[in-house]
């Protein structure tokens, strides 16, 4: 079975299985180009995105596209996913329980697609892979887990809060085409953590 059959597959087992938390929302599943070396990762879907049952597609979607164009990629050629798949009430952080489970979905997703470098957009995006990270510290820094690049990012709605963080934000994804050009390279090195200039 090709990626995309498989990706559908999920999907489908996850709109079926109901022992998921917020059964109110809407299902979020994620989208882009299965076979992108980059993945996306946000917490969960917000308002927009639950109307529209697709990930990023609110004001914070808008700065993550017009980063993505910066860096000259398209958005059609990542993907795009979050690791709670049903959005929160009123917007409220994902609890633990709802991460936890979340979390058997979110790794097969990683499973399937392979990339070389996992984005995380904001703490609880970067803490599912990194519990120790924080995230004023460690943004911007390149992770190795197995086989693949964890970069921690800011969130987008943290960005659109603090010039600073909007300023950080924007350099971390200028570091981005390098990183995922060097990515065989830099997983070839053995060290747990990869720093980048
Ligand atoms: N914030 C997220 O973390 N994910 C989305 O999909 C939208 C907003």
């Amino acid at each position: 079975m090709n990626k995309e059959t498989l990706l559908k597959k999920l999907e489908e087992d996850m709109r079926g299985d109901k022992s998921l938390s917020l059964q109110e929302s809407n299902l979020v599943f994620g989208e882009g180009d299965a076979d992108s070396p980059v993945l996306f990762i946000g917490e969960a879907p917000g308002l927009t995105e639950n109307t529209q049952k697709r990930p990023f597609v609110g004001r914070g979607g808008q700065l993550l596209n017009s980063m993505v164009q910066s860096i000259s990629w398209k958005r059609e050629d990542v993907y795009i996913t979050n690791i709670v798949k049903r959005r929160p009430p009123d917007n409220r952080d994902p609890l633990p329980e709802e991460i936890a489970v979340y979390r058997p979905y979110l790794k097969k997703q990683i499973e399937i697609i392979n990339p070389k470098v996992i984005v995380t957009l904001g703490r609880f995006s970067m803490n599912y892979f990194l519990p120790n990270a924080k995230i004023s510290k460690d943004q911007s820094k390149v992770f190795r887990i197995g086989n693949r690049l964890i970069v921690p990012i800011y969130h987008p709605a943290a960005a659109l809060r603090s010039t600073q963080v909007m300023n950080e934000f924007k350099a971390s994804f200028q570091k981005l085409p390098k990183i995922v050009e060097k990515a065989d390279e830099m997983l070839a090195k053995s060290k747990s953590k990869l720093k980048t200039s």
